[in-house]
């Protein structure tokens, strides 16, 4: 598509692309992260819908474990989606970046502008969503969910081994900092152009958009946007998702 003919942000159709290859190491042993239940259903599962449940998003992209293509098919086959929502399965790779690479390989090229997100942020609320999506649309190539960080942040030398001391080198100030979650929202053509240039490893998409001198905003990010990490983690979701149930009858 020529840039003549490409629709402008405010008109292109929006596509997720779900990065849910990895393995989940730090939850401990056991299946794929994204293919654990969370109360009862698979958490990738929660994530698609939690994407699909934004009125902007026609297309998701989940990029499954490598061996687990045909599995996550059947997962998506066998849950309840809406029907409004196209979606396509594509295997992952070795790392979260090179998944997410192989998601946007997939991307077909009527959409403009694209959204990243983690399978392992599967309570996001739409709002969030959508909040990422109208920023692109308003103009901004690269866009990130943030929330203010309760604990001061120090930078250390690491030490080489775990566990042992380590000299504290620098305090950055608390209130210009930022943690950044996911959906990611992107122009398509300049997140393809990061993909295509940052080599080195990352770990979110928005840092290599940033390493091509374009400009990033960050917009309001959400607490029940955490990410599974831990298995502390899985506990906080299932008391989320308990207390929707209460609250929304969800
Ligand atoms: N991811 C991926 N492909 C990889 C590695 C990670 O698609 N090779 C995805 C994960 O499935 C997850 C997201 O990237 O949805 C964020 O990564 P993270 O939370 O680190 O998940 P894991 O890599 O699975 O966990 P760990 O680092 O503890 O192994
Ligand atoms: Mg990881």
């Amino acid at each position: 598509m020529s840039d003549e003919s490409r629709p402008t942000p405010a008109q292109t159709p929006v596509a997720a692309v779900i990065p849910a290859a990895g393995r989940g190491v730090r939850l401990g042993p056991g299946a794929p992260k994204a293919l654990r239940a969370l109360s009862g259903t698979p958490m990738l599962i929660h994530a698609v819908r939690a994407l699909a449940a934004s009125r902007h998003v026609s297309l998701v992209i989940v990029v499954a474990p490598p061996d687990g293509a045909a599995e996550v098919k059947s997962l998506l086959d066998a849950h309840a989606l809406p029907e409004r929502t196209d979606f396509l399965v594509v295997p992952g790779g070795e790392s979260r970046q090179e998944s997410v690479r192989l998601g946007l390989d997939a991307l077909p090229p009527q959409y403009g502008v694209v959204l990243v997100h983690d399978a392992a942020r599967p309570l996001v609320p739409v709002e969030t969503v959508d909040a990422v999506v109208e920023a692109v649309r308003d103009g901004a190539p690269a866009v990130v969910p943030a929330l203010p960080l309760a604990d001061t942040v120090k930078e250390v030398e690491p030490a080489a081994a775990a566990g042992d001391p380590e000299p504290v080198v620098a305090t950055p100030e608390r209130a210009r900092l930022r943690a950044v979650q996911t959906p990611q929202g992107f122009d398509r053509a300049a997140l393809v152009r990061a993909h295509e240039t940052v080599t080195e490893n990352v770990t979110d998409d928005a840092s290599m958009v940033e390493q091509l001198g374009l400009t990033v905003v960050a917009v309001p990010g959400h607490e029940e946007a955490f990410k599974v990490t831990r298995p502390l983690d899985l506990v906080l979701a299932e008391a989320v998702l308990a207390r929707r149930r209460l609250t929304d009858g969800f």
